[in-house]
């Protein structure tokens, strides 16, 4: 009696699941899915990127995967990108709500927000402060100056040697953001700032790995996930001075609790990306001798007679800001940009889209598209230049995403990429050390990619 009962509700479970992943009417192809797998059955365990890719190749740039029950859109080219960020701005505009970890109970700061006035507040607010910044009494360019010089010293003291970069880009990359967000930067040996350190050190581990890519958004931040930690690094002058710009705003739904999240937010988001894109320029300017001397050529030109760089300078620089753009587009740093979630019922390339559908834009099938880029392979500065050598924008150049949802800190991110390439190119030369063997250019996959561990040898530069 018992046992047939159990049979009877198994079988009432397996119909239930297989009706709810069976695909919607018009709903993008995808392979068949099957009961409580969906399509996993579909996914290898150690690289299901190449089947991701194989699926494009076989169903076109929209298809759809079901996780379980779960189905997902993949976009996939800039036409279909484009078509949905940006014309469908609104309805492409969610984020999906139960694949996180809720962090707090009642926010989530701006990146993993859903569309509604509470993102739309705390976007504008998070815009605000950068601005601000820039404008205040010492700019955002003045910081990340004089972050620089930290660097540059750091440098210095390993002339000769060589060093695996990734901890230095990560400390100034990380104290820029912070002396925005707190109006000061730490010492590299303060213990807050070796506390974030291996705070993000200890995530990218831990999110790292093909599967990562794609399970990525659910997993936890760990030790980073308690709001104390930048209670801690919060302190009362700062945090009256971020709520003294709240405080103008009577339908604010901020609380100070949020304030900590909001910070996290911006720091998570700002300080791998910058760091990790500076990693595999880096990787590709000592590799490319010619393309750096280039670089060099023309910055000495433009700086003669400055003590320093300034952000201006980038128009009269074609060259070195196709080296940075041609950086970016070469690490690919946020492959799957933050998944996106249906607000309405929508179309997109003359399929239907039920609101509440996870929606995953394939940010590297833009960058790498065939028919978008000059060289869609390879490292290939040319991708921004026109015939007469001047510096060129293409359409498929998204790495912070596009529509309501892009990337906020692209301002900051731009600045920083140029500032800390000039600056550092104009000091030093950096050579791929002798006996390092060939280098791999793989990345390692997780939130972000990264290149695998490298070590880099520094010259000064004669000045000139
Ligand atoms: C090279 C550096 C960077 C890259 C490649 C990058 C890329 C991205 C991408 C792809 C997204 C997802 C957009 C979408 O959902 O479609 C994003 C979102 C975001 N980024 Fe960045 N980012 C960079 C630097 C920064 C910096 C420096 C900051 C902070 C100051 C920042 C703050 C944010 C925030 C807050 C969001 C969420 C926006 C929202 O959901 O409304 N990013 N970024
Ligand atoms: C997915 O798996 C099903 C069932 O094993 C198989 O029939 C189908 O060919 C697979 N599709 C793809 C695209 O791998
Ligand atoms: C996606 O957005 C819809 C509409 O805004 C919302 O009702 C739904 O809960 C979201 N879906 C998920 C999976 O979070
Ligand atoms: C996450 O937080 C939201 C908003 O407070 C709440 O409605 C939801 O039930 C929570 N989800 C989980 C899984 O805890
Ligand atoms: C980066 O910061 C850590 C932790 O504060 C410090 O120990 C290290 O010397 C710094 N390294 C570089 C290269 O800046
Ligand atoms: C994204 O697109 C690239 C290039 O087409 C492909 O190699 C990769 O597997 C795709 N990733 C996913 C998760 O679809």
């Amino acid at each position: 009696m018992f046992v047939s009962f159990f049979l009877l509700w198994l079988i009432i479970c397996f119909f239930i699941i297989q009706f709810k992943s069976r695909r919607p009417k018009n709903f993008p192809p995808g392979p068949i899915t099957l009961p409580l797998l969906g399509n996993l059955h579909n996914l290898s365990l150690d690289n299901p990127l190449q089947d991701f890719e194989r699926l494009r190749l076989k169903y076109g740039n929209i298809y759809s995967l079901y996780l379980g029950s779960k189905p997902m859109v993949m976009l996939c080219g800039v036409q279909a990108i484009k078509e949905a960020l940006v014309n469908k701005a609104v309805e492409f505009a969610g984020r999906p709500q139960d694949m996180y970890v809720n962090i707090t109970t009642e926010s989530k700061g701006v990146i993993l927000a859903d569309y509604g006035p509470r993102w739309k507040e705390h976007r504008r607010f998070a815009l605000m402060t950068l601005r601000n910044f820039g404008l205040g009494k010492q700019s955002m360019e003045e910081r990340i100056l004089a972050e620089l010089q930290h660097t540059s010293a750091d440098l210095e003291s390993s002339i000769g040697k060589c060093d695996n970069p990734q901890v230095m880009f990560h400390n100034a990359s990380s104290n820029i953001i912070c002396q925005v967000l707190f109006g000061m930067r730490f010492d590299y040996n303060d213990w807050t700032m070796k506390e974030i350190v291996r705070c993000f050190t200890e995530n990218a581990k831990l999110a790292n790995g093909p599967w990562a890519m794609v399970m990525l958004h659910t997993v936890p931040f760990s030790c980073c996930l308690s709001c104390k930690f930048f209670d801690h690094i919060i302190s009362a002058d700062q945090r009256k001075y971020i709520m003294g710009l709240l405080y103008n705003d009577p339908d604010s739904t901020f609380s100070e609790d949020l304030l900590s999240m909001y910070s996290l937010d911006l720091h998570f988001a700002g300080t791998d990306t910058t760091s990790n894109t500076l990693l595999t320029g880096f990787l590709y300017l000592m590799t490319n001798p010619d393309i750096q001397e280039r670089c060099q050529a023309e910055i000495d030109r433009v700086l003669e007679g400055k003590d320093k760089a300034c952000f201006e300078d980038r128009h009269n620089m074609p060259y070195v800001q196709a080296v940075i753009h041609e950086m970016q587009r070469i690490a690919n740093t946020v492959p799957l940009s933050v998944f996106h979630n249906t607000t309405k019922d929508t179309e997109v390339m003359g399929y239907t889209i039920p609101k509440g559908t996870m929606v995953i834009p394939n940010l590297s099938s833009v960058l790498s598209e065939e028919g978008q880029w000059k060289f869609p392979r390879g490292f290939h500065p040319e991708n921004f230049l026109n015939d007469q050598g001047e510096f060129v924008k293409p359409e498929a150049f998204m790495p912070f995403s596009a529509g309501p949802r892009m990337c906020l800190g692209e301002g900051l991110a731009r600045m920083e990429l140029f500032l800390i390439t000039v600056t550092l190119l104009r000091k030093f030369k950096f050579i791929w050390p002798e006996d390092a063997g060939e280098p791999d250019y793989t990345p390692v996959y997780g939130v972000t990619l990264t290149p695998k561990p490298y070590f880099m040898k520094v010259q000064l530069r004669e000045m000139h």
